[in-house]
This record gives C-alpha cells, sequence and structure tokens, in this order.
C-alpha cells in the first residue's frame, strides 16, 4: 500500500518535471505579458495588429532578429518609442520563449 503511494508521488514529480520543459506557448505569452493591451489579431489598437506585423515580417527569423535587437522596427519605426520597453522585456526571454512568441504572431500571416 506504502509504496502505490510512493510511486504516485513519483510520477506525479515526473510529470510536472516535464511539463516545465515543454515548448512555452507563445499565445499564453502574449496574454501574460499584456501585448494584446496594444495589439489585436486584425484591428488597430495603439499598437499595429498582428496581421499587419505579421505580413511584413514574413518570416519568424526576422521578427526573431527584430525580438533580438539586431534590426529597427519596420511596421510604424514612428512609434518605436512606445514599443522599446517592451522590445527591452522581450530581450529579457529565453530563446525558446522568443521563438513561440514569434511563431505565435506569424500565425497571424
Ligand atoms: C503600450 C503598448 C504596447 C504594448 C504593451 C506592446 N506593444 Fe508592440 N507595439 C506598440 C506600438 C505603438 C508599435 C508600433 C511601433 C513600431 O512599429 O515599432 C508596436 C509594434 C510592435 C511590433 C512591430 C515592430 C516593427 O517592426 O515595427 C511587434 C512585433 C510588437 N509590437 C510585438 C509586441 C509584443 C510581443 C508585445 C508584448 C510583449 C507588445 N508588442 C506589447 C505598442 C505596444
Amino acid at each position: 500500500m506504502k509504496l502505490h503511494i510512493l510511486l504516485f508521488v513519483l510520477l506525479g514529480c515526473f510529470f510536472s518535471a516535464s511539463n516545465v520543459s515543454a515548448q512555452p506557448d507563445g499565445q499564453e505569452l502574449f496574454e501574460t505579458m499584456n501585448c494584446f493591451k496594444c495589439h489585436d489579431s486584425e484591428y488597430n489598437k495603439l499598437g499595429p495588429p498582428l496581421k499587419i506585423i505579421a505580413r511584413a515580417y514574413e518570416k519568424n527569423e526576422k521578427l526573431l532578429s527584430y525580438f533580438n535587437g539586431e534590426m529597427d522596427p519596420i511596421v510604424k519605426p514612428e512609434m518605436a518609442k512606445i514599443m522599446a520597453g517592451e522590445v527591452t522585456k522581450i530581450n529579457k526571454l529565453n530563446d525558446q520563449e522568443k521563438a513561440s512568441l514569434a511563431n505565435f504572431i506569424m500565425k497571424y500571416k
């Protein structure tokens, strides 16, 4: 009986640990980082819609360059100051999280 409980606990640890290493969810990141506050999928808010961003970037790699600060903004550079603080936050994400965020946005192409 006790062994069963122990096995159960061990299995529980195994599954919760494997969840942590799973690919981060881009949509979830977009939500928790409050990106939706300024970006809608289709309509203009303070920031341009994801559809427009995805079409302007064309490729995930290009959007990643922007996230990594290796490329200047191309959609609305004249409003880049409003987005600058967000880019700093995105920069602090790990590579997998950045990739998931880019994948999520590029789905709107
Ligand atoms: C306070 C409002 C605001 C928030 C919050 C915000 N953005 Fe933006 N975003 C903007 C504005 C304004 C622009 C247009 C300026 C520009 O294009 O550089 C923009 C532009 C962008 C662009 C296009 C950059 C380009 O090439 O011109 C991307 C990609 C982007 N945002 C992603 C995000 C992501 C991801 C988040 C969440 C981490 C986020 N934004 C949160 C306001 C915001």
